[in-house]
């Protein structure tokens, strides 16, 4: 296993700890595809889906930030679309040619980026939103 949740993860919020923890699985599946030796159209197949997942995810903590308001939502917003962007660029240079992006360092390269976005800024944001409560925002 590669990443694994734990409670320092969680952001109190149960639709987006849910949304993180299906993350930290289905890098985990990447990996353990990549090590099973699946050939690349299948993980290429596993990291879209990947992929369509974070950029579902993205979309619930912006609309939350949005319905309380969030002052720092284009910075936040900023870092998910760059997230974004890099996994379109390697998806793109693996389509050209699969060695200029070794599945590898792409297993380990999202699994850091997902601990570390939730640790710096998920836990933030969602602190953030408990203690500026805003009348009739969606929990
Ligand atoms: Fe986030």
């Amino acid at each position: 296993m590669l990443i694994q949740w734990s409670p320092k993860f969680a952001t109190g919020n149960a639709l987006v700890d849910r949304q993180h923890q299906a993350l930290f699985e289905a890098v985990n599946a990447f990996d353990e595809n990549l090590e099973a030796g699946m050939s690349r159209e299948r993980l290429d197949e596993t990291l879209d889906f990947l992929a369509r997942y974070v950029q579902e995810h993205f979309s619930t903590e912006e609309f939350l930030m949005l319905g309380a308001g969030f002052p720092g939502l284009a910075r936040h917003k900023q870092e998910h679309d760059r997230l974004i962007a890099r996994v379109k660029f390697i998806r793109d240079l693996r389509d050209q040619d699969p060695a200029l992006v070794p599945a590898e360092g792409l297993a380990r390269f999202l699994g850091d980026w997902l601990q570390s976005h939730i640790l710096g800024w998920d836990l933030a944001l969602f602190d953030h939103l408990r203690t500026h409560p805003q009348p009739g925002a969606p929990q």
